[in-house]
Order: structure tokens, then sequence, then C-alpha cells
């Protein structure tokens, strides 16, 4: 009964000191050095190896080591192999700093600031008090409802969007495909959690970003998935979007030409808002371990048919 790594090697090692140290029982592999590979029945991986099932036959449960598990290409993996993301208060916190970094910045104006730096410009622009903005999440899942607690103090109008219904206090929520234009309606900041399934890809496009107030500014930091770059860069263009902060894209790392690096409305982060930290995602990850050696159901389980 084996553990194999299979995700970032310097991380890696921090992960094996743990495991040595919390739980010698569980025999630690880092790929590519698997040993028997029969002896594997655990896998945490970013992305899974090709052949899944016939390199490591008797596999028994593959943990993300991520929050979201699109990269995974659930379609390829045997149907019956249960898929766990990770549920790291690490990540969670990643991402709520990430949030308040981007919706401060695009509040207080911080891109248009940046530039007239570049440009030795000492001018000032009107300051929107906080509950004159309105800012609007989509995805309402836990990492949006801790994002919306982390931004609510500073006083901003919130709202958030999800395929259900979900009822958050203070926060406006809306429901469905046929709420989304009237939650789009309202947002000045929009920000993207979602998880990237076949009814998310392409979500952020022309289409959408019709229905926000002109000048409205974007937020990504779902997968790069969800945006339709050329149809940005339009927006952008025509005044119908003012600015956007990105942390993923399409193609990762990005092209040396792509028309990001250099856009003065965009700010470009190397998919860093959240990085999963051994320190706290191993007790979670252990807690699964010993879920699934009890029999019991392991948290953050993949539902296949939704796709998250
Ligand atoms: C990072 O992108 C994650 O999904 O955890």
């Amino acid at each position: 009964m084996a553990l194999l790594y299979k995700a970032d090697p310097v991380r890696g090692e921090r992960w094996r000191a743990l495991f040595a140290e919390q739980a010698p029982d569980i025999p630690w592999r880092a790929w590519p050095d698997i040993g028997d590979p029969r002896e594997i029945r655990y896998l945490a991986a970013w992305q899974a190896p090709d052949n899944l099932l016939e390199l490591l036959p008797n596999l028994q449960v593959l943990f993300a080591l991520s929050a979201g598990v699109d990269q995974l290409d659930l379609g390829r993996l045997p149907e019956a192999l249960p898929v766990v993301r990770l549920l790291d208060p690490g990540i969670t916190r990643g991402m709520c700093e990430y949030a308040s970094f981007a919706v401060l910045g695009l509040h207080r104006d911080m891109l248009r600031y940046r530039q007239q730096q570049a440009e030795r410009r000492w001018q000032a622009h009107p300051l929107l008090p906080a509950h004159q903005r309105r800012v609007g999440i989509m995805g309402l899942g836990l990492q949006a409802r801790q994002i919306l607690a982390t931004l609510q103090p500073y006083g901003f109008a919130l709202s958030g969007w999800a395929r259900s219904r979900h009822l958050i206090p203070d926060v406006d929520c809306f429901a469905g495909l046929e709420q989304l234009p009237a939650f789009l309606g309202q947002c000045d900041i929009l920000l993207c959690v979602l998880p990237l399934t076949e009814q998310t890809q392409g979500i952020l496009d022309r289409e959408l970003f019709r229905h926000l107030p002109r000048g409205a500014a974007l937020v990504n930091m779902g997968r790069g998935g969800h945006l339709v770059e050329q149809d940005l860069l339009d927006a952008l263009a025509s005044g119908q979007l003012s600015a956007a902060v990105l942390d993923v894209l399409q193609q990762e790392p990005a092209a040396p030409d792509h028309p990001f690096w250099q856009h003065p409305q965009i700010m470009l982060t190397p998919h860093i808002a959240a990085m999963t930290q051994p320190e706290s995602a191993f007790a979670v990850l252990l807690d699964n371990i010993r879920r699934h050696q009890r029999g019991e159901p392991m948290l953050g389980q993949i539902d296949r048919q939704q796709g998250y």
C-alpha cells in the first residue's frame, strides 16, 4: 500500500517529510520513481499520467492536489475511480487574498495609476465610495463564499451567481441562466471562480460582456478556459470593459507574443492566486486517506456527472 505523488518536485519534498513524520505507515513514492506499480493505492497529482489503470492496476483513489480538477481530463479517467479535490484552507486563503487585491486594485484604479506612473503623470481621478461599487462573483461554492466574507467589511455592494439557488446573508444571489443577464447588469467588477466544465467553457465571452455595465472590470481566477481571450481584447478596445486582472490563461505559460503581456488595461499573473501548501493541505489529504481506509465518504469527492 503506497501513495504516489506526481506534482511539483520542490513541494514534493515537503510532502514527503510530512508523510514520513506523521503517517509513516503510508509509503511515499515520487513520480517518476514509482517502484512496484502494483503497490500504489493512492495517486496525489496535479495531472494524471496516460493509461492510468494500466500503469497503476491497483489504484483506488485519485487525489487532485488542487481545488479545480478540469486539468485531470475527467473524461479519460475510469468511471469507477473516485476523484477527490483538495479542500485546502491554504488554497482558500490564497483565493481570498488575491480577490481582495484584485477588487481593491480595480476599485482604486491601480492599473490606471500604474500606467500614469510609467508616463510620469501626476493626476488624480474621482474616488467612488465602496458601497457604490457593485462586485459580483460567478460561482458560489466554498471559495466564493469565503471571498465574499473577506470583501464584506469594505462595504462593497455584493452579489453572486450560480447554477442553483443559494442564500448568503447580505449577498444578492442570482440563480440559473435566466437570471444571468440581470446579475451581470449590476456588476461593476465581475469575479469568476467557477469550476471549468463543458457548461462554463468560454462563458466569459462577448455576449456576457455585453450585459455588464459599460466600463465594468473583470477578474478571472477560475480557469483560462472560461475566457474567450479575443472577446476580452475587443471589449477593452470598445470601452465595454475598462480593465481585467487575470491569473489564468487558455495556454499556460503565455506565449512571448501573447497580446496580454503588454496590455495597459490587463494585469496578468502566472496562476499564483492560490497554491497548494503542503503544510495546510497535508491534514486534509491524510484525513481523506484515513476515511477511505475506514470505508467512510471522503470530503471533496467529485460528482463525475457534474464534473466538479
Ligand atoms: C489551482 O489552480 C487549483 O485549482 O487549486
